[in-house]
């Protein structure tokens, strides 16, 4: 692919330029067409069965994003209380959030049982908590399917190395801690990590997590988890992650299910967050210098690794476009170049001497698929603001849907 803007006509019509002179840069910038489309895609990948995608809000949590999921018919799963707090703000009622937490205190439990939300409990003693908090009442466990996958071993979320979910093994032992509180387990939850495209390992965690499902009576609701995932090499052609062959295999697993539990079938949910907003987001950042250093080209923009932190934390690959007054230059002659953010540390890297179309002082670079993990995990390190996010709307408007931070917000928390 030549350019990913451009051919997909990310901005609308608007140029890049006017958008990083009327709100600065770095700023995120988000096509709310793209993510309704992906939110529409997840919400289908079951048809012949009830089934229920729920955003998993730790991927974006802007406002504005949390609302456009309420109105794609998405149920959502929250991590942690500011997360319900969130969803509740945005206006998803009790019933649609699922609280996924793991090594958390009674307050965070409670607030999920005055706010009569589903919560899923991750492990023995945390089972035991909210059975004394709320004896008599319904839950979900956590279970760990015995298979992992995931980019990284940072995301693998099952299998033998991880902290999460209730080993196989312990599954009787829930049901004694459920008879002590008189506990209702309506639903079991697994989630095997995230980012895959190859979707073997999660098909072959899915079937061990229904063959363990087999032990639970009455489920009202089975939770496979999200972490299908996205071409973050565009630029170079990479393979959408196939969702029609992954429906009809996932369906067939389900077939075999059903057909054991024909008089009470679950609803069956799943938690993507990546593929509702990943593809939807990139960032625009400005060029500020470029120089040799032992013969190696360096480019230096202000997205540093505050602003995106996956390549650093994660060596994640991000495709990155050069624009020169708001046009993507051509990458039909490429030359090698690390571009950087302006953070006081090495591994301050968007990419590591990678081939890129020719980039100059004052352009602007666009890092693509970043509306994931991207804005929700930056922070203010080198006490440098939180970027802002502009969405540009379907009717092809820009819209500020969170201004930048400012310095008065960093110094506010101060007690002198
Ligand atoms: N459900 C649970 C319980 C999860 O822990 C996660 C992600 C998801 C759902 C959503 O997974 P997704 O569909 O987005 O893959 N910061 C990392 C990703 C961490 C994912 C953690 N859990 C990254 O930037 O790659």
């Amino acid at each position: 692919m030549r350019s990913y803007i451009e051919e997909s006509n990310f901005f609308k019509g608007i140029n890049p330029e006017d958008i990083a002179s009327k709100y600065g840069t770095p700023t995120y910038v988000y096509n709310e067409e793209t993510i309704r489309k992906c939110m529409r895609e997840v919400a289908n990948v079951i048809t012949k069965y009830p089934y229920r995608a729920n955003y998993s809000m730790k991927a974006n949590s802007n406002l504005t994003i949390l609302k456009m999921a309420l109105e794609e018919g998405l149920n959502a799963d929250a991590m942690s209380e500011g997360e319900m707090r969130l969803l509740i703000k945005a206006g998803f009622p009790s019933d649609r959030i699922f609280f996924v937490p793991n090594n958390v205190d009674k307050s965070e439990l409670q607030f999920a049982i005055d706010h009569d939300i589903m919560v899923s409990l991750d492990s023995l003693d945390q089972l035991d908590l909210f059975g004394s908090l709320n004896p008599g009442g319904k839950c979900s466990v956590r279970i760990n399917p015995g298979v992992g996958a995931g980019h990284h071993e940072k995301v693998v979320t099952a299998g033998k190395k991880t902290k999460f979910g209730v080993a196989e093994e312990d599954v009787d032992k829930i049901f004694e801690i459920a008879k002590k509180h008189n506990l209702k387990i309506a639903e079991i939850n697994q989630h095997v990590g995230s980012q895959y495209l190859d979707p073997e390992p999660f098909l072959q965690a899915v079937e061990n997590f229904l063959r363990i499902a087999d032990k639970f009576d009455d489920l009202e609701y089975i939770d496979f988890g999200g972490g299908y995932g996205i071409p973050y090499h565009k630029l170079d052609d990479e393979a959408r992650f196939d969702m029609a062959s992954f429906t009809e295999r996932f369906t067939a697993l389900l077939d075999v299910y059903v057909e054991k539990h024909k008089d009470n079938i679950p609803l069956f949910k799943s938690e993507p967050g990546r593929y509702c907003v990943a593809e939807g987001g990139v960032i625009l950042g400005r060029v500020h210098a470029t120089k040799q250093n032992a013969g190696k080209k360096y480019a230096g923009t202000d997205i540093g690794m505050n602003v995106l932190a996956r390549p650093t934390l994660y060596d994640s690959y991000h495709d990155i476009e050069v624009l020169h007054n708001g046009k993507a230059v051509s990458r039909d002659t490429l030359e090698e170049v690390s571009v950087t953010g302006n953070i006081c540390e090495s591994g301050d890297l968007l990419c590591k001497e990678r081939p890129l179309a020719h980039i100059e002082t004052g352009d602007l670079v666009c890092v693509l698929d970043a509306g994931a993990y991207g804005y929700s995990m930056s922070s203010s390190y080198n006490t440098r603001p939180r970027a802002a996010e502009v969405l540009i709307t379907k009717d092809g408007k820009d819209k500020l849907i969170r201004r930048r931070e400012t310095y008065d917000d960093l110094f506010a928390l101060f007690v002198e």
